[in-house]
């Protein structure tokens, strides 16, 4: 029998209003029980910082592998197009986990990031100087979509005037299919993603550049115990990581900021304000609202709850960032907030691979739009905002903007 959801949270709504429904959450129900999105799997939902902390950090108890908690007949047997697709280091536990990671967090280092500011400020430029003119534009697919996704398809080394592809195949793997139809249209298009994927191996095999994707297929070369299927899931991972996450970023940042009019002037007066803001940014509406979902390994208790051996878990992070007992005024937007321990890139083993680079970029993206269109403003009421489909994500479907052009 379909057990009723107490909180619904797979609606427009549910995003619209999400702070308000987390924090009721949070309040009644700190961890609680309930149908997830197929209205059948019961799974353990997360709210209060402690408990999301705890969850995050002890990979003993919580882990992401289903293999490492449930009984063999338990465990799905993906197709094998979905194990080409999951083989990544966001779904491997342990000692499997720290070999893929170490592959490449070289390239991810803050150092190396760094190095890579001149180029990410190039970009920003060039992406102003083609829409500066026509004094409106989308600010997510005309500029926040373009910069994260240039940056990354030239760190990868995969080509730049490809990406629009890559924004198809990394939309569709975001969004749930929840019915026959629309799995068979998200099969065939990560079959497309694989091929193209095979295709790029192949020319990088023949001829190496000076980029990750040469590295990464060297490494194979040398047999530095990486499969070809963790190859593929490694490019995947890293295409799809670096799409919605600061694309949407950037516009939820702006949207905030449109929505706390003093906040946008003490940033327009002091710049040099910008890298606490991010943080404020990262805690006020971060791009990505959940943690993906862990297997309770051995039975632990969470908060006042007891949780078998063999349960789902899902920590919402963005219900964490504005639990009251760790932020002062916590659905304030206050870009001076110094003491700032957000979530949004997760803790412990998992903790986003990406987080200096999404940094850097929303800081210069962020930077550089106050700085060439200061009188920048939204075109829509905020009521005309909307949410796309994505549970674990907070990514608006567009954000129409425009700027008084000078005379
Ligand atoms: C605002 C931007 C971003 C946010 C908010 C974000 C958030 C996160 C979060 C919350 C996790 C951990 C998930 C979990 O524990 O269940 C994660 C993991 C990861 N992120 Fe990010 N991310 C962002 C950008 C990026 C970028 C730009 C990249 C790389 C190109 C990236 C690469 C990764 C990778 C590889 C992992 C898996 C790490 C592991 O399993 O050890 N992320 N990210």
């Amino acid at each position: 029998m379909a057990v009723e959801r107490k909180y619904e949270l797979y609606t427009h709504e549910a995003k619209t209003n999400a702070y308000e429904l987390f924090a009721k959450m949070r309040q009644d129900d700190p961890v609680h029980c309930q149908p997830g999105i197929d209205g059948e799997t019961m799974i353990w939902f997360v709210t209060s910082y402690d408990e999301v902390e705890q969850v995050l950090r002890d990979d003993k108890h919580f882990v992401r592998e289903a293999r490492n908690a449930l009984p063999p007949e338990q465990v799905y047997q993906p197709s094998p197009l979905e194990a080409m697709m999951s083989d990544h280091m966001l779904n491997k536990d342990w000692d499997d986990h720290r070999r893929l990671r170490t592959l490449v967090s070289q390239a991810f280092t803050p150092r190396r990031v760094q190095a890579l500011r001149p180029r990410i400020q190039a970009i920003a430029n060039a992406l102003l100087d083609d829409v500066a003119s026509q004094g409106q534009m989308d600010l997510i697919a005309d500029y926040s979509f373009h910069l994260p996704t240039i940056v990354i398809a030239e760190m990868l080394g995969i080509p730049v005037e490809d990406r629009d592809k890559f924004k198809v195949w990394s939309n569709a793997a975001l969004t749930p299919s929840l019915d026959d139809e629309s799995l068979a249209e998200f099969m065939q298009l990560m079959q497309a993603f694989m091929a193209y994927l095979n295709n790029l191996f192949e020319q990088r095999r023949e001829t190496p550049g000076d980029d990750l994707l040469s590295a990464l297929l060297q490494a194979e070369a040398d047999g530095d115990s990486f499969s070809q299927s963790e190859l593929f899931a490694m490019l995947f991972l890293l295409i799809i990581a670096g799409h919605e996450t600061t694309v949407s970023l950037i516009a939820n940042a702006m949207v905030a900021l449109w929505q706390h009019p003093d906040q946008l002037d003490l940033l327009k007066k002091e710049p040099g304000l910008m890298k606490t803001a991010v943080e404020e940014f990262l805690r006020y509406d971060n791009s990505v609202e959940r943690a993906f979902n862990r297997w309770v390994a051995e039975d632990v208790t969470l908060g006042d709850q007891f949780l078998p051996k063999g349960s789902l878990v899902i920590p919402i992070l963005a219900a964490a960032n504005h639990d009251p007992e760790k932020f002062s005024d916590p659905e304030k937007l206050d870009v001076t907030r110094e003491a700032n321990p957000h979530l949004s890139f997760g803790k412990g083993a998992h903790y986003c691979l990406g987080a200096p680079l999404a940094r850097l970029e929303t800081e210069i993206a962020l930077n550089t739009l106050l700085e060439r269109l200061p009188n920048i403003q939204m075109s829509i009421p905020f009521s005309e905002l909307r949410w796309r489909f994505s549970p674990g994500f907070r990514t608006l479907e567009a954000l129409p903007v425009q700027w008084k052009l000078p005379v």
